[in-house]
């Protein structure tokens, strides 16, 4: 079950964290994976490591924001991997340095870089992948969202919402377009996750383990797992939909 040999997915900002362990674990169900990160020696780490592993790997050192960047360098790694992309994770979402301030104080050049990255950095992964899918009939489009795209919360991240929550609602509607063709696509709602440990202080972080039922930060590893279900035949029957993966957090 979950088998992905033979496809070949496109994973952004897989250079660490979550986006990492996704890519390894789509790699390690079969799947020949793109390696995205803004980062180069990040994406060809995580690449070189998967083949190193036995997998099949390139990097793809690119801004997801940046559509002629996209285009050319997916085209360039489906030549090199043999065949079309048929599964986008949809990962990359915090920019290194981003600005984190009160709504009241951001220029409108800041607010706009949260949605450039998170609603137009998506759709340009999945424009230079979508009609490749819909001819095949088949295709997995999976969004790394946050729970914080339907909560309120005053933590200085009313731009990043806003990006979470305007692509929740592109995948939805994407989802209803391209169901007839056998392209699904969900969005996966993550909660706090173990490299938050990095940025945060102890206390910060004991307080945040007593909102998660489960008592533990969210694990790449287990993120890959559940994108990798959704990137397989078996999950063909779910599209349209936000998953939440945030250990029981109350995000609705
Ligand atoms: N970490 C959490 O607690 C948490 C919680 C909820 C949602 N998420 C979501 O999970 C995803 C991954 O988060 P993370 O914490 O692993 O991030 P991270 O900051 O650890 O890693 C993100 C990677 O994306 C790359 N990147 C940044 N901008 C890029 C661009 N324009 N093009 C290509 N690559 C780019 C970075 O170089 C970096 O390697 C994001 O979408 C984030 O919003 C994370």
């Amino acid at each position: 079950m979950f088998d992905l040999s033979g496809r070949i997915a496109l994973v952004t900002g897989a250079g660490q964290s979550v986006g990492e362990g996704i890519a390894k674990v789509l790699a390690q169900q079969g799947a020949a994976v793109i390696v995205n990160d803004l980062r180069g020696d990040r994406a060809r780490k995580v690449a070189a490591g998967i083949v190193g592993s036995g997998g099949r790997a390139v990097a793809a050192p690119f801004d997801v924001t940046d559509y002629d960047a996209t285009l050319s360098h997916v085209r360039a790694a489906e030549t090199a991997l043999g065949g079309p992309v048929d599964v986008v994770v949809n990962n990359a979402g915090v920019a290194e340095g981003r600005v984190i301030k009160p709504f009241r104080e951001l220029s409108p050049t800041e607010w706009r870089a949260p949605i450039d990255l998170n609603v137009f950095g998506a759709m340009n992964c999945i424009k230079v992948a979508i009609d490749g899918m819909c001819e095949a009939g088949w295709g997995r489009i999976v969004q790394i969202s946050s729970g914080s795209a339907r909560t309120g919360q005053n933590i200085n991240q009313t731009m990043y919402a806003t990006g979470k929550s305007g692509i929740e609602g592109f995948i939805r509607h994407l989802a209803a377009e391209t169901g007839q063709f056998g392209v699904t696509a969900n969005n996966v709602a993550l909660g706090h996750q173990e490299n938050l440990r990095d940025k945060m202080s102890p206390e910060m972080i004991q307080q945040i383990l007593t909102t998660i039922p489960i008592g533990r930060f969210g694990d790449p590893f287990e993120v890959g797992a559940f994108c990798a279900y959704l990137a397989s035949d078996e999950a063909g029957g779910i599209t349209g939909q936000t998953l939440d993966f945030n250990g029981g957090s109350q995000t609705r």
